[in-house]
């Protein structure tokens, strides 16, 4: 009989497109995004989110009626325009980037989704930008993908903005496997230090998933 701890599965290309092609359907903009990233950008379009991330990322911000998201992490804007798909249609969606010439790639493909509207980019090191952002209305979405070292504190930052059952979700929770090695990369040490930080606040409800490159998802009580 099969071991039940080894449950789960590696998700290969034609696994990723079957995901894909199971989950609700976004706007076709996306793979024309992701095509640009990758002439823009090069071997640095593997920064995007994974595919299949998108749209659980729009069905999330659906399922919380979501009004006000903030992302911290843009680079060409793929996770921001799956966020921004799934807003209300009066929604609204801070992006904090520290690069502009990354989120300039991004913009026109927003306008041909026809959700430019729903964007604004704070440009600058976002534990700046972070710290003299307000919101009109409490945050129902938070996505963090940005520099690991900085997650703790953009978290600590945004969750009082949090509404009750809201939500701040950070990727590469995983880290490519390397949570549980005896890695010493900084990037993987800051990873470890904040997924235990928030598996231990009492603020919030974690549950971490094995979507893409991990993603830790803590909802505000
Ligand atoms: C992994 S990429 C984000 C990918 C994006 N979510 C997507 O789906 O395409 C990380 C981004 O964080 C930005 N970044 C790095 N350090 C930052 C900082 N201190 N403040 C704000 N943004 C930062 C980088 O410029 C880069 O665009």
């Amino acid at each position: 009989m099969a071991d039940p701890s080894s449950k789960g599965v590696a998700v290969t290309p034609e696994l990723r497109q079957y995901l894909v092609g199971h989950s609700l359907p976004g706007s076709p903009v996306r793979e024309q995004l992701m095509a640009a990233t990758l002439e823009a950008t090069g071997d640095w379009a593997i920064m995007q989110i994974a595919e299949e991330q998108g749209p659980f990322l729009t069905w999330l911000a659906r399922l919380l009626g979501a009004r006000r998201a903030v992302e911290v992490g843009t680079f060409t804007g793929l996770s921001a325009l799956c966020i921004a798909e799934g807003l209300a249609e009066d929604g609204r969606l801070t992006c904090f980037d520290v690069n502009d010439e990354y989120v300039s790639v991004g913009r026109p493909f927003w306008a041909r989704a026809g959700v430019a509207d729903r964007i604004d980019v704070v440009i600058g090191p976002a534990a700046e930008t972070l710290a003299r952002f307000t919101t009109d209305e409490p945050l129902d979405l938070v996505f963090l993908d940005a520099d690991k070292g900085g997650y703790r504190t953009y978290y600590e930052l945004l969750l009082p903005l949090v509404r009750p059952g809201g939500v701040v979700v950070l990727d590469n929770a995983l880290y490519f496997g390397e949570v549980v090695t005896g890695s010493t990369d900084p990037d993987v040490v800051a990873i470890r230090e904040v997924n235990d930080h928030v598996a231990a606040d009492p603020r919030v409800e974690p549950v971490l998933l094995n979507v893409g490159d991990g993603l830790l998802m803590a909802r505000r009580r």
